[in-house]
């Protein structure tokens, strides 16, 4: 089969390499890629947010499988050009990735089928943000930009000042452009978050083994959101007590909602839950994989990812053999001096090969490109997330650690914490 993933990240690579694997791929193109999706697939440019081009892309190169990484594009609306085409994509109709295209929808569409969120209104300017805010909500208060914002678009209020500041940069200023022009104001829930994606067909579904990200730049959950700073996977993550509840109450009644009104959701849906004292709630859906969650998660896939998806696509995912490894796995992002904020680019990358010859050691590339003379630059915020499996999750942490520690690149930064034990004994 010839098969394209869009998207040029470390999600991204770690799905390229998975699926070139698989002896059902023939050849692997990706667009726009990175410079190491480039090593195992056809990289060809692409605007990733218009629809029409995709389409035609994967119909010049006789595509018969397409995978979606990131979410612009699913809410662009790609999965519909390509359906009129009559090409097989792995990813959610338009008005099925408006679960994370608008938190006034998804939030809307949970009260609709009482699928547990926080308490919520919406509001379209900022006079009924600030009424909104004195009809009894107490601080602090969680403020969402309706549209996509890159994962930045979320601010939790501690008192009203910062409630006042944040809806007139959101509202006023349109920090996050026309994303920010509506919002969703939240009550604050607090436990431990976790996160649950899985593979579904729109009527059946598999659970994909669960990962934990860490979305803050520094040790201890300290600094600005990013990304995502690392990941692991390792088998228990979440008590099968506490799964059973969160397919019960969220999953199942999510699938048949959408069913339900029409847009039926096939692809991958991850939820962010809070686990609180009254069960888990869902703080937000994504419409596709995590990043960095793939990395940890696709190195423990020992079933077949092409399988996988073709089972999606032909409506037959229930009866599908989805099978993970009893091995731990940890990845740790190396990004670029100044990321999360301004970054530097074009810095040199050294050692990817001494990391990479270490047993159970997959680097995926993020940001970065090829220089003039053939060697690794880097070019985003993100630029490696070095992953590692292992019997045992300590073992993996280890080897992730051991590998990274041989990769340099200027001013490279990278969490210390990842996947440590007494953060997962707490979390
Ligand atoms: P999101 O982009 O929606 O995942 O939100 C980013 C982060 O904000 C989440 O990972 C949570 O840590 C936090 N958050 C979002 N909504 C809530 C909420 N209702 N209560 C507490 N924390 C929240
Ligand atoms: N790691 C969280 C996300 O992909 O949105």
């Amino acid at each position: 089969m010839k098969i394209l993933v869009i998207g040029s990240g470390g999600r991204e690579h770690a799905i390229a390499w998975k699926l070139s694997k698989s002896p059902h791929t023939q050849q692997l193109y990706s667009a726009p890629g990175n410079a190491g999706i480039c090593e195992t697939a056809r990289c060809l440019p692409a605007n990733v947010n218009a629809p029409e081009e995709l389409a035609r892309l994967a119909e010049s190169i006789e595509a018969d499988l397409t995978v979606i990484g990131p979410e612009a594009p699913l809410v662009a609306g790609v999965a519909d050009a390509f359906q009129k085409r009559r090409l097989r994509v792995i990813g959610p109709s338009p008005a099925a990735a408006r679960l994370e295209g608008s938190k006034i929808f998804a939030k809307q569409f949970m009260a609709r089928h009482s699928i547990p969120t926080a308490r919520f209104i919406a509001c379209r300017s900022p006079e009924e943000a600030r009424q909104g805010v004195e009809s009894g909500f107490e601080f602090p208060v969680v403020i969402k930009a309706d549209g996509l914002a890159a994962g930045k678009g979320v601010f939790i209020a501690p008192d009203r000042k910062a409630f006042d500041l944040t809806i007139e940069r959101f509202m006023v200023e349109r920090v996050f452009g026309d994303a920010g022009l509506s919002i969703v104001l939240e009550e604050c829930l607090t436990g431990r978050e976790a996160s649950l994606m899985i593979f579904t067909d729109g009527r059946d579904y598999k659970i994909i083994a669960p990962a934990q990200d860490y979305k803050r730049a520094n040790d201890g959950d300290e600094g600005p959101n990013t990304g995502g700073m690392g990941s692991f996977s390792t088998p228990g993550l979440i008590d099968d007590d506490t799964l059973a509840r969160i397919t019960r109450e969220i999953i199942e009644p999510t699938l048949v909602g959408m069913s339900d009104e029409g847009n039926p959701f096939s692809g991958v849906l991850y939820a962010g839950l809070m686990l609180t004292g009254d069960g888990p709630k869902v703080i937000e859906f994504n419409v596709r994989l995590g990043d960095p969650e793939t990395q940890a998660v696709l190195v423990r896939l020992e079933s077949d990812l092409v399988e996988i998806f073709e089972s999606i696509l032909d409506r037959r995912i229930g009866s599908e053999e989805v099978s993970w490894s009893r091995d731990s796995s940890v990845c740790i992002v190396a990004a670029s001096g100044g990321y999360p904020g301004e970054f530097e680019k074009g810095r040199p990358i050294s050692g990817l090969e001494e990391a990479e010859s270490l047993e159970g050691v997959v680097v995926f590339h993020a940001g970065t490109g090829r220089g003039e003379e053939g060697s690794f630059l880097t070019t985003g915020g993100r630029v490696l997330g070095v992953t590692a499996r292992a019997s045992t999750l300590p073992a993996a942490r280890d080897r992730a650690y051991e590998a990274i520690s041989r990769i340099t690149f200027e001013r490279m930064h990278y969490r210390k914490d990842i996947a440590e034990e007494t953060r997962n004994a707490a979390s």
